[in-house]
């Protein structure tokens, strides 16, 4: 039992001695074996423990944010400052608790559309709010940037697909690259964006079998998929859709894992048990 003075208030357990912290080469080489990553949202200290002691691989301190804590509509609304207080936040709660995960914040709208220096400059404050990596949304143009960013020591996250800081570009939440020739330029990205040094890419609403091939065509990528069906390298979800609780409609790929589960953690815990074992998502995702 922990004496007084070293014991964490308000329950802040240290995780486990046995979970290794997780590095770009560990998620490379679970990428490479086929073990599953399993990845949550998360925007405060304490939920990013928990998510932590409960197994997770990779928290994102998503943009998402803005709907989920801000009450905004979209995420166009959210600024550098408020990313980086929110990555400060998760970050500290995972070093309360010596956590293991993987710690992934997103470039907001507006902080690296301008020019490849701007998107360095916003990387840096996320990576000095205590980030491991930056996500950014978006193919074609943003290759250079995701280029000029991994040479520089930056681990970047791509994201294709929906991309939720171009929705009404896309014209709505909707599922992207149905047609043959928004597929291959898809596919064409996703090679791009690797070859420039993307280690991760989220995969968000896109058809099943074209997020399989995309995974099979990545060697040194691994894909995290949203709506995306089960054949990506892992999984992530906005971890408040996961425990039920939603200002609207949930979109129809997400799972209630709270439903008949005991707790929080152990939902979360169910939640790292269904991705790593391949029982979520479930495969007739694109029936919405
Ligand atoms: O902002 C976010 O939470 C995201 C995930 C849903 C992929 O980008």
């Amino acid at each position: 039992m922990s004496s007084p003075d070293t014991a964490a208030p308000y329950g802040a357990a240290p995780a486990p001695a046995s979970r290794k912290a997780m590095t770009l080469a560990r998620l490379a080489d679970m990428h490479a074996r086929g073990e599953k990553i399993a990845m949550l949202t998360a925007y405060d200290a304490t939920f990013a423990a928990v998510a932590d002691g409960a197994g997770v691989d990779c928290l994102l301190v998503g943009d998402s944010l803005g709907m989920v804590c801000q009450g905004l509509d979209s995420t166009i609304g959210v600024s550098l400052d408020t990313m980086c207080h929110y990555t400060g936040s998760v970050a500290r709660g995972l070093q309360r608790v010596q956590g293991a995960a993987w710690l992934i914040a997103d470039l907001p709208f507006g902080s690296y559309q301008e020019s490849r220096e701007q998107a360095l400059r916003s990387a840096t404050a996320l990576m000095q709010a205590g980030a491991r990596m930056v996500k950014l949304e978006g193919g074609g143009w943003t290759v250079d940037t995701v280029r000029f960013m991994s040479e520089r020591g930056i681990p970047v996250c791509a994201h294709l697909g929906l991309t939720p800081q171009t929705v009404y570009a896309l014209g709505g939440y909707r599922v992207q690259g149905r047609d043959e020739a928004s597929a291959a330029r898809l596919s064409q990205d996703a090679r791009a964006l690797q070859d420039a040094g993307a280690a991760m890419l989220v995969l968000e609403m896109v058809p099943a079998p074209l997020a399989r091939a995309v995974t099979a065509e990545l060697s040194r990528c691994a894909t995290i998929g949203i709506g995306a069906g089960r054949a990506t390298s892992g999984q992530v979800l906005v971890m408040h859709d996961m425990l039920g609780i939603h200002l609207g409609r949930p979109p129809k790929f997400v799972r209630n894992f709270m439903a008949g589960s005991g707790g929080i953690e152990e939902a979360l815990r169910a939640y790292v048990h269904a991705v790593k074992d391949g029982s979520f998502p479930d495969d007739d995702v694109h029936a919405w």
